[in-house]
């Protein structure tokens, strides 16, 4: 089986039980960190010089939807995974929340959208597990306006020395269960894709980061 099979399958197979698994974590900081990351792109959307209806925004490994309760409204969103089992869970949230989006199948690393389409890109907890980040990360840039910003909420390894060992030995743990590595370097794999880092704010130590990135 490919790689991108495996990590599929693997999302698909938790999908029934992923949120439930996450409560605690979401009922703690990351709840918050996911409130400021989209107060952050509101910011955005009422800074640009374009009506809110020209505004376009995709979500990037949509999961199960967690984000979609801050959706800001008037504007068109696209959101995709690659994981169909994550999409319909997603799916429910729109419902749930009333929310209009474009949910799509689609491969971060194959997007079926033309280049300088996107105003605003937003990702969180995703480049743990896309299986060819800089390939996902090179996509992002081509489908992104030249004055269009990317900004993440993403886990990351540590820079320091015994967390990083620690995070390397216990990959495994979370690859096999989720399909999500703690040992990605994040940050030089955006400096691969040739992404430029606009603003970089350390949440929980060095290893969760928001990001802002531009072309
Ligand atoms: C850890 S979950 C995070 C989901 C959501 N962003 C959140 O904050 O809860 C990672 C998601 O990225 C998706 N994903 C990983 N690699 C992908 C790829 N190459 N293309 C599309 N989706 C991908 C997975 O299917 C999964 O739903």
């Amino acid at each position: 089986m490919s790689k991108n099979n495996k990590i599929k399958k693997r999302y698909d197979r938790i999908a029934p039980v992923y949120d439930s698994l996450e409560v605690l974590m979401e009922k703690g900081k990351m709840g918050s960190w996911r409130q400021n990351l989209w107060q952050k792109v509101s910011r955005k959307i009422d800074q640009s010089e374009l009506n809110r209806s020209e505004i376009k925004l995709l979500e990037a490994g949509v999961g199960s939807g967690k984000n979609i309760e801050y959706y800001p409204s008037q504007i068109e969103i696209f959101a995709i995974d690659f994981s169909p089992k994550m999409l319909k869970e997603a799916e429910k949230k729109a419902k749930q929340y009333n929310k209009e989006v474009n949910l799509l199948e689609m491969d971060i690393q194959n997007l079926d959208f033309k280049d300088n389409y996107f105003d605003l890109i937003v990702t969180s907890c995703v480049f743990c597990s896309v299986p060819d980040p800089v390939k996902g990360l090179k996509e992002l840039k081509r489908v992104l306006k030249e004055v269009g910003r990317i900004i993440m909420l993403e886990h990351m390894r540590s820079q320091n020395e015994l967390v990083g060992k620690f995070m390397d030995w216990f990959n495994w743990v979370s690859l096999y269960t989720w399909g999500a590595n703690i040992n990605r370097k994040t940050v030089e794999n955006i400096e691969k894709a040739g992404l430029e880092l606009v603003e970089v704010n350390d949440l929980m130590s060095d290893i969760v980061k928001e990001i802002e990135l531009k072309k």
